[in-house]
């Protein structure tokens, strides 16, 4: 057999197991797996590198609509170029329709935006932000046929969130047509009563962000989108989680024989609330929502992991560029915190931060590692085993990792468009060197390749079924 690209002398590994193996690549797809596969156009030697299937980061925000005179500091081509960086292939983006746009034409716009600027896979989340009869009974449900099929609901942010009888009825449609519905679990009228306290107080400050959204707004929010979710009878996803109390309301559901799935994201095992503390306006660089807590719920996140309550560990990528009108400094550096652009950046660093803080440190294993970061959410999202794993016949989305490759994370070694990294100066070990997308290496050694804007949308199967 000649083969287009071989991949030679790394160590393989999947969720499953950890294997010394050659991998032989035809057309775009994993033809071979196994030693002295022969001859090939190209031959990669990766001696002292792992081999893992390219990353799925399945919370990601891009050119999304963030308000009046906001706007988000990437786009469709500097997100996924930053992401192939990071060591990521695909990348699933929340499509949000304008006030204009209704749900059809706002994907439309997303890929009009997306085609020809994508330098891996991208396949996109629905938000339901409206709940009237078009959109749940024509539009939702012809997207979800036509290979969307998972989407977002927010129990928070003025404009966007719905109330639990909005979510209830489009829960119902997910339930019809076997979608996934994601919601983000924060309680919008806690948030604005401690906010409106906040200010009168004349607290105002970015830590105040983190003050007027504690543990117990989420807790409540999580125990209740499940308990929506039970009353429709459907799964969910619960995004984002921050903390130990909402992780212990998502157990107590599983117990119950509820399906909840559940995400955490770098920023809540790493960061904590005293950032959005920082001296001037840096704490606005730390900014998101839920916000980073403290110690000891990193702890819980952690625990989270290492026993499998958390099947994904996903970015939440949703950058903005800290000294920009455009981005955290909407009204200049004294803002009151309700005006900072929520979201941080993160697309490039998910990889490097679980496995240095996570393998390195014997919290989790590799094969962890890789369903956390990639199998779990091809699973999930229905592209699996398209994507998620190296196995034949599954697309050759391969990334090259050097374990023992000593980083600083910085704002000059990232590729992100916005002006920052809320991990400056944090040192990681293991590092993705190589980003393979269908057979095709779009980042070389730390090069991006001429030519690389080989990315699709994929359409998707329905939750958990293979495509
Ligand atoms: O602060 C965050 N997380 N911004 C992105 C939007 C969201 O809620 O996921
Ligand atoms: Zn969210
Ligand atoms: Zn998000």
């Amino acid at each position: 057999m000649k083969y287009d690209l071989i991949i030679k002398g790394a160590e393989v590994a999947t969720a499953a197991d950890v294997t010394r193996t050659d991998i032989g690549v035809i057309d775009g797809r994993i033809a071979t797996i196994g030693l002295d596969l022969g001859n090939a156009d190209q031959t990669i030697v990766a001696t002292g590198l792992y081999a893992l299937p390219g990353g799925v980061d399945s919370h990601v925000h891009i050119s999304q609509p963030a308000g009046p005179n906001v706007k988000m500091a990437d786009d469709f081509e500097s997100a996924t170029r930053s992401a192939a960086f990071g060591g990521n292939t695909t990348v699933l983006p929340f499509c949000l329709p304008e006030d204009h746009q209704n749900l059809r034409e706002a994907v439309d716009a997303y890929h009009a935006k997306a085609t020809g600027n994508c330098h891996i896979d991208v396949s996109f989340h629905l938000i339901v932000n409206r709940t009237d009869p078009q959109t749940l009974g024509q539009h939702l449900p012809a997207l979800l046929e036509a290979g969307h099929t998972s989407f977002k609901v927010f129990m928070t942010y003025p404009g966007m969130r719905l109330t639990d009888r909005e979510i209830l009825d489009v829960m119902a449609v997910a339930k019809k047509h076997g979608a996934m519905v994601m919601v983000h679990a924060e309680n919008e009228d806690a948030i604005e009563f401690l906010r409106e306290g906040a200010e009168l107080d004349g607290k105002t400050g970015p830590y105040y962000h983190a003050a007027t959204r504690p543990v117990p707004v989420e807790r409540e929010a999580t125990h209740r989108a499940i308990s929506l979710a039970e009353i429709a009878g459907v799964p969910l996803t619960i995004v984002h989680v921050s903390n130990g109390e909402a992780l212990d309301e998502i157990r107590r559901a599983r117990v119950r024989g509820s399906r909840v799935h559940a995400e955490t994201c770098p920023q809540y095992l790493t960061l904590t609330a005293d950032d959005l503390d920082r001296s001037g306006f840096e704490g606005a660089k730390y900014v998101c929502s839920p916000p980073p807590r403290d110690e000891e719920n990193q702890v819980a996140c952690w625990k989270g992991l290492e026993q499998g309550d958390f099947e994904l560990y996903s970015s939440d990528h949703c950058p903005f560029i800290f000294a920009s009108p455009e981005g955290k400094q909407t009204d200049g550096a004294e803002q009151c915190f309700r005006h900072i652009p929520n979201g941080i950046p993160g697309v490039e660093t998910r990889l490097p931060l679980l496995f240095s803080e996570g393998v390195n440190k014997g919290r989790i294993d590799l094969r962890r590692f890789v369903a956390l970061t990639s199998t779990n959410h091809a699973k999930l999202y229905g592209l699996y085993p398209k994507k998620g794993t190296i196995a034949i016949g599954s697309d050759a989305d391969i990334v090259l990792w050097d374990p023992k490759l000593n980083k600083t994370i910085s704002q000059d070694i990232l590729h992100h468009g916005s002006d920052y990294t809320p991990w400056e100066g944090f040192n990681v070990t293991g590092w993705p060197v190589t980003t393979i997308l269908r057979g095709k290496v779009v980042v070389d050694n730390g090069i991006l390749q001429d030519d690389s804007r080989h990315g699709v949308h994929l359409n998707r199967n329905l939750p958990g079924k293979p495509v």
